[in-house]
């Protein structure tokens, strides 16, 4: 085994085991509104579920290159904080995979990714934030608390209202069709995996 303290990594090669070897991960499309009214969209993939006592989610972002908050975590930030409260999370199917990558550049804050991703945002039903149009789930969610764990932001948000395509979840057990909804993972950088490829593992 090839044993590695930490403390001898530089900060490329952290960021690089960690996104090659935490795999596949879950991809949030989260969608936050700027007090300004202006509309933010961009992919994380540092993306889980919380619990659901309540029902909640995470996300974490880190900075952009010149040290400031990614404009996701500065939106989603209570309104004491500068933000507006609020964050969607539209789960990443393989349809909306070339426009998620398009949604990740670095655009100054208050400009929207939708335009440049192709996407359209659609009103979200509880929260002002918008929800990605033709997203087969989409979570809205209430900012519960934002955690710095150094240079990093881990965004926890209550989810308050879940927005299901018709015919995707069967309605009385609400387990999920997962050959309709077709999401993806990221596997790397560049690197995404399908979830069309499953076994079971009896005993749960
Ligand atoms: C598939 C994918 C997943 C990503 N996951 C993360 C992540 O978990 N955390 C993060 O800080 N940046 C992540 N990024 C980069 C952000 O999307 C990118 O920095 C984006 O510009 C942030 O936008 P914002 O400033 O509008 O919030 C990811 C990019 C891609 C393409």
């Amino acid at each position: 085994m090839l044993e590695i303290d930490v403390a001898d990594m530089t900060e490329r090669q952290r960021e690089h085991l960690l996104l090659w070897s935490v795999v596949p991960r879950p991809i949030a499309m989260v969608s936050t509104l700027a007090p300004s009214g202006a509309v933010n969209l961009a992919p994380f993939s540092y993306f889980t579920a919380v619990g659901y006592a309540p029902m909640a989610l995470l996300f974490c972002a880190g900075r952009r290159a010149d040290g400031s908050e990614k404009d996701s975590c500065r939106n989603a930030r209570p309104p004491a904080e500068g933000g507006t409260g609020e964050f969607t999370v539209s789960v990443l199917v393989e349809k909306f995979a070339e426009a998620a990558s398009a949604a990740a550049r670095p655009l100054p804050y208050g400009e929207s990714e939708y335009e440049l991703a192709g996407l359209r945002p659609t009103p979200g039903s509880r929260v002002r934030a918008p929800r990605v149009e033709g997203s087969p789930i989409a979570f809205e969610c209430r900012t519960s608390a934002v955690i710095p764990v150094g240079a990093f932001f881990v965004v926890v948000g209550e989810v308050v209202h879940v927005a299901v395509e018709e015919g995707l979840i069967d309605e009385v057990s609400f387990h999920v069709d997962l050959d309709r909804l077709g999401s993806v993972g990221r596997m790397g950088a560049a690197d995404y995996v399908r979830t069309s490829d499953r076994f079971v593992v009896d005993g749960y």
